[in-house]
């Protein structure tokens, strides 16, 4: 690619104002940027925040009139994949928001039209752009705390309506596909096969236990990783402050992030862990979330501008889909939901 890109966002609510918007308006080399929704009200947000060129009420009109280089979507789950292929057909590479789709045809389907198209995807899995979970990474290729066996995860906040979301579509079954489990667990099991590997079996409960909507407000997966490791995940929309984050434990050491301090433990115990042992914790990274939103947009543009290719690109979007809709299997039918058939 060359400098002047055109940039153009579908959606224009909270993510698109958060990140993509503000991602694209600081770099030099983007030339224009178009935003894109139905909503008059946001347009008028994004005219005056961002250096927004134009402005459409539909993303059809968008790709008729312009040519965008790269195209994030940030619209409501339900339009993700056609609006994804859209963009794909019209010669873009695409910053798609998770989840990437609501099914495995609509992913796979993607994949097809990136693969005809030439064009790359990248899946909006901003955890993996943290500085403590890119340490966390590093750390388990380095064999720091040998193999992993077990790993738990907790990513839970009071929701995302109203406070942060432009209107309240997260709580719509037609518009969002799924509540807590699809939007907060999706990141949740993302960490999970980067830093472990794949999710071959879940069993999953989800309740809603406190809001008054139409999706699932918390959820709880307990998760198989082949023969050698275990992990759970909970995942809500009604909690206060209180533990996020997630600790890993392997056959050599142990990992604990939780957001607010990275620290690690590594050594050999005793079999009941008593005071002589020679282990020790020690704080790997006191600003584990530095990164993130605010360079999520650098990190696309750049590894499209150096030719490579996206760790989280449609192969992690797509497993990681898969795992959600068999905990939603799971939940749903009461079973064990076998993965490695889906993918
Ligand atoms: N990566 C993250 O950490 C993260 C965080 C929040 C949201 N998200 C994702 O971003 C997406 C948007 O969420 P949000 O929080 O910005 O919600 P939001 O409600 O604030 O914004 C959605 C916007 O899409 C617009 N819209 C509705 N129908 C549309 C259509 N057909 N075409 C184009 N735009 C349309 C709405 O008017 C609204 O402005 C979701 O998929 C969500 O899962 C990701």
């Amino acid at each position: 690619m060359t400098n002047g890109l055109t940039a153009a966002v579908i959606g224009c609510g909270a993510i698109a104002q958060n990140l993509h918007l503000p991602g694209y308006h600081k770099r030099a080399d983007v030339g224009r940027i178009i935003g894109v929704d139905p909503e008059p009200a946001r347009l008028d947000e994004v005219r005056a925040a961002f250096r927004v060129d134009a402005t459409y009420a539909d993303y059809r009109d968008l790709l008729a009139r312009e040519r965008p280089d790269v195209v994030s979507v940030c619209s409501p789950n339900v339009f993700h994949a056609e609006q994804a292929i859209a963009a794909l057909q019209a010669g873009a590479h695409v910053l798609l928001e998770k989840p990437m789709a609501l099914s495995l045809t609509e992913a796979r389907a993607i994949a097809v039209a990136a693969e005809a198209a030439e064009r790359s995807v990248m899946i909006g899995f901003s955890h993996r752009l943290y500085r403590g979970n890119q340490k966390v990474k590093a750390l388990i290729e380095a064999g720091t705390i040998g193999a992993p066996f077990m790993v738990r995860v907790r990513f839970a906040h009071n929701g995302p309506f109203p406070g942060w979301a432009k209107s309240d579509w997260f709580y719509d079954p037609a518009r969002a596909g799924g509540g807590a489990l699809l939007d907060m667990g999706i990141h949740a099991i993302d960490l999970c096969q980067w830093f472990v590997g794949p999710i071959t079996a879940v069993t999953a409960l989800m309740a809603t236990l406190r809001k008054p909507i139409q999706v699932d407000d918390n959820a709880v997966l307990a998760l198989t990783f082949g023969e050698n490791a275990l992990g759970y995940i909970e995942v809500g929309w009604t909690s206060g402050p209180g533990f996020l984050g997630y600790e890993i434990y392997g056959d050599e050491g142990s990992i604990i992030n939780d957001y607010t301090s990275l620290r690690v433990c590594t050594g050999t115990s005793t079999p009941d862990l008593n005071a002589g042992v020679e282990m020790a914790w020690m704080v790997e990274d006191d600003a584990p979330c530095t990164g993130g939103w605010p360079v999520e947009v650098d990190h696309f543009l750049d590894t499209l501008q150096a030719g490579g290719s996206f760790t989280m690109g449609l192969p992690a979007g797509t497993t990681a889909l898969a795992v959600a809709l068999a905990a939603i299997d799971s939940a749903q039918n009461g079973r064990r939901v076998d993965v490695a058939s889906m993918v």
